[in-house]
């Protein structure tokens, strides 16, 4: 079988087996309805009907169903703590996967004293490896100090708050004496880096994150000259800069002589079964069961993200614990995938109408912008040529991958590095496969936002 008849397979599989468009609820009365939630009032676990027929020294209606309530809503609480797809994770055992990328930056910050970029998609998991890494930093024995990039800051208040916190440290070897000239007004590389160089004895790691929201270009150009400079000074001083992947190469391109002392750590797609082993964590977490299909689906609709598997995890249990239980079935997935659907396309509509648009191209034409989807998903970013060289294989003419590309153009940009693009909506491939798949369909559901607004409406008109 061929590379793309089995990578068509896959793209089919990835929701198999493929359910009939009618079947999907009519999400005219699902979204958030007083329906659903009057169903959700049963406790998990509880026999049908029990609620309503008290036995002896039952307690009164009105208290049972506050009891049944407070189930719920310690039940959706639990569940919101165990799949939190807004938080980072902080620790080792909660990480999937990420083993090899954790090995990389160790071997080559702690062991080899480089500095280190981490990079790959929004949600994609940085953060969450960047203080893993510290834990294990720190249990080597070495000082890891975290600080946010942002906007228009200039190299010295980005970075200040390092130095105030090595200061602050005993054993680090700063004093405020030393850093006084720093504290009050504007300083370069070379000054910190010397102070740097001369003072801290101790291994230390400045983690920078969100990187590429520095758009002061000084500051950036600042940021690479220090991390030469404390390797030229021989500093135990390491800086792991984390952030999406355009900005963080820029930084490379003008300093080609960095390159030597930097490791760069790509955070492409976790693997399904890796995911789908986070999953059960986080359904066992939150007290849930899963049908192992259930979760294979939803492992294999995420796309190799943990994000979108705790975003489509959470929108399931969700979706169960409304049902009145606490095991996720095939059903429950199905209602799980449009909840999901629903929320993000109402909080990015620019990028869901370009996804639900996919109805209208020509089969060729979706697949292509699949297959970019895909490697979107799966890689740190998209390569033009990787994604011609794979339609090519199956007969996808020149004009058809470029009208791929045109149809995704409003949320797909080329990048700062030739032939490379990028999804403004980082969360947008994976919606699109969904669709693709025809697991969703985005003309059946109403968002939430475009309902306020015609009522709205309505009530204006009818006020006139
Ligand atoms: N390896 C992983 N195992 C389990 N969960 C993960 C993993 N990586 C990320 N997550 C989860 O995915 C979500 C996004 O992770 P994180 O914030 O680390 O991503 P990010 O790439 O830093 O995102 P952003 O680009 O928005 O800063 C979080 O809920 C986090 O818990
Ligand atoms: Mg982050």
């Amino acid at each position: 079988m061929s590379f793309f008849a089995r990578l068509r397979d896959w793209l089919s599989g990835l929701l198999d087996p493929e359910p009939p468009m009618s079947s999907l609820p009519d999400l005219r009365i699902a979204v958030g309805t007083p329906v659903q939630e009057a169903s959700a009032t049963v406790r998990p676990g509880a026999r049908p009907g029990s609620a309503t027929q008290p036995g002896p020294g039952a307690v009164s209606q009105p208290a049972r169903a506050n009891a049944g309530v407070m189930a719920i809503s310690s039940q959706r609480t639990r569940i919101h703590a165990a799949f939190d797809a807004g938080m980072p994770v902080e620790h080792r055992a909660g990480l999937a996967g990420r083993a090899r990328e954790l090995d990389r930056l160790v071997e080559a910050v702690l062991e080899h004293g480089k500095h280190g970029i981490v990079f790959g998609a929004r949600g994609s998991g940085k953060t969450s490896l960047s203080r893993v890494f510290g834990d294990l930093a720190d249990e080597a024995g070495a000082t890891v100090l975290y600080n946010l990039a942002g906007g228009d800051i200039d190299f010295s208040e980005l970075c200040r708050p390092y130095l105030v916190e090595l200061m602050s440290i005993p054993g680090e070897g700063v004093r405020r004496i030393d850093i006084q000239p720093l504290l009050n007004a504007p300083f370069d590389a070379r000054q910190v880096a010397s102070i740097l160089a001369e003072k801290v004895r101790r291994p230390t790691i400045f983690v920078l994150d969100e990187f590429d929201r520095i758009e002061n270009l000084a500051t950036k150009t600042e940021m690479a000259t220090l991390m030469k400079l404390l390797s030229d000074m021989r500093s135990p001083v390491r800086i792991v800069a984390v952030g999406i992947a355009a900005n963080l190469e820029d930084l490379i391109e003008g300093h080609p002589s960095l390159r030597r002392h930097i490791v760069s750590v790509p955070i492409g797609g976790i693997e399904t079964e890796q995911l789908k082993a986070l999953l059960l964590r986080c359904c066992e977490t939150a007290g849930m069961t899963i049908d192992d299909a259930a979760a294979t689906r939803i492992s294999r609709s995420a796309v190799g993200s943990p994000y979108h598997l705790r975003l489509f995890g959470s929108n399931c249990a969700i979706a169960a614990s409304r049902a009145g239980q606490d095991h996720i079935d095939d059903a429950v997935v199905q209602q799980g995938l449009v909840d999901a659907y629903a929320e993000w396309s109402a909080l990015s509509p620019r990028a869901a109408a370009v996804v639900a648009d996919i109805q209208r191209l020509p089969k060729q034409i979706a697949t292509a912008a699949a297959v970019i989807c895909l490697a979107a998903a799966m890689r740190t970013r998209i390569e033009r040529t990787e994604v011609v060289l794979v339609l090519d294989e199956d007969g996808h003419d020149d004009a058809t991958i470029a009208a791929a590309f045109a149809a995704l153009s409003p949320i797909l940009h080329a990048s700062a590095i030739e032939g490379s693009y990028y999804f403004d909506d980082t969360l947008a491939p994976q919606f699109y496969l969904l669709v693709y798949n025809r697991r969703i369909d985005p003309t059946r559901i109403k968002t939430p936002g475009l309902d306020d607004l015609r009522t709205v409406l309505e009530r204006g008109v009818r006020d006139l």
